[in-house]
């Protein structure tokens, strides 16, 4: 681990992500000679994913961001009423913190100064918001961790002492199956005190038409997203799939209660890839799984948040019912 001084007020610590690429080819490797096929939903975020996962959350059918930044407008103070004086806080998957910024301003105003550590595995997401947040709040201190979720639980332990609001927006415990979300809330729960809280930000189950519309929209922005994922193999990989013999296809699957995203092959073809010497058979019409995105129901929650040691202190919900704010305490 290695901390370096970016700018004023604002610290970066750089873990093993560097080792990314090659973690990225051997999981390509892995995914695409199983069957069914699959990629990880983690590499959708080079620089160019990030930039369109923005514009999804800018989307009309994208509800997700707009029910949970209504949701914080609303209730921002109450969230952080109970935290103790000097409270710092934590955010895991911060991109660009744009939320964020209405939980800044409420700890702002109930304590003066705050210690801001994002935690995020894109580098330039870390700079740029960071350097954003410091033009426009005088008492606060960024310390970055250039870290994946389990590296900056670590960092997170070692860096902040005392009492800490843990954030974790978005629904992106979506992107984990069920057992995972509880295998990684008890490890966020392990890292934490009496004091410490957890906000963690959950999709609900809700109609299909909703859901199907809000990952697959009229624009195509999230069909290019999920391509991404094939051209950021060509880029980095030497692959040469031809993205037009490929199409998104975003399904609900009402009993499993998820979202899933595929890319399909439009032919048979075979894909080479030099950068692994590998090549890809692809019948017509068969599918990559790309993405779970697990939906909740109330209850549901309950038990995840059970299961993982913690107690719900309260829950917010948009006036829709279609999103939800938990906070968390340790049992
Ligand atoms: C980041 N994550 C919670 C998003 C989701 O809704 O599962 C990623 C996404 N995939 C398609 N659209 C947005």
């Amino acid at each position: 681990m290695s901390g370096i001084q970016v700018a004023d007020g604002f610290r970066l610590i750089t873990t093993e992500v560097a080792s990314e690429q090659a973690a990225f080819a051997r999981d390509v490797k892995a995914g695409l000679t199983a069957f069914p096929k699959y990629l990880s939903c983690r590499y959708f975020y080079d620089a160019k994913g990030s930039a369109l996962f923005e514009a999804i959350c800018e989307l009309p059918e994208y509800y997700l961001t707009r029910s949970e930044r209504a949701i914080l407008e609303r209730y921002a103070r109450e969230m952080v009423a109970e935290m103790p004086e000097e409270s710092a806080l934590v955010e895991f998957g911060s991109g660009s913190a744009v939320k964020t910024r209405l939980l800044i301003e409420a700890l702002l105003k109930q304590q003066g100064s705050l210690l801001f550590v994002p935690v995020d595995i894109s580098k330039p997401a870390l700079e740029d918001s960071s350097r954003g947040l410091l033009a426009d709040y005088q008492d606060l201190e960024v310390l970055g961790v250039w870290a994946e979720y389990q590296e900056g639980l670590e960092r997170v332990r070692e860096i902040v002492s005392g009492p800490k609001l843990i954030l974790w927006l978005g629904s992106s415990v979506g992107n984990f199956d069920r057992e995972e979300a509880a295998q990684f809330l008890k490890q966020v729960r392990e890292g934490m005190d009496g004091e410490d809280r957890f906000l963690m930000g959950v999709d609900l189950r809700k109609d299909r038409g909703v859901l199907e519309a809000a990952y697959d929209d009229a624009q195509g922005v999230t069909a290019e997203f999920n391509l991404n994922l094939l051209d950021r193999i060509n880029r980095e990989l030497g692959g040469w799939f031809e993205l037009e013999r490929f199409k998104h296809r975003a399904v609900y699957d009402e009993v499993e209660g998820r979202m899933e995203m595929y890319l399909v092959s439009t032919s048979d073809q075979t894909v080479r890839i030099d950068g692994l010497d590998l090549d890809v058979p692809f019948d017509t019409g068969e599918a990559i799984f790309t993405e779970p995105s697990y939906k909740y129901s109330v209850e549901e929650i309950e038990t995840l948040v059970h299961r993982a040691g913690f107690e719900q202190v309260r829950q917010w919900l948009d006036e829709d019912r279609r999103f939800s704010l938990n906070l968390l305490k340790v049992l």
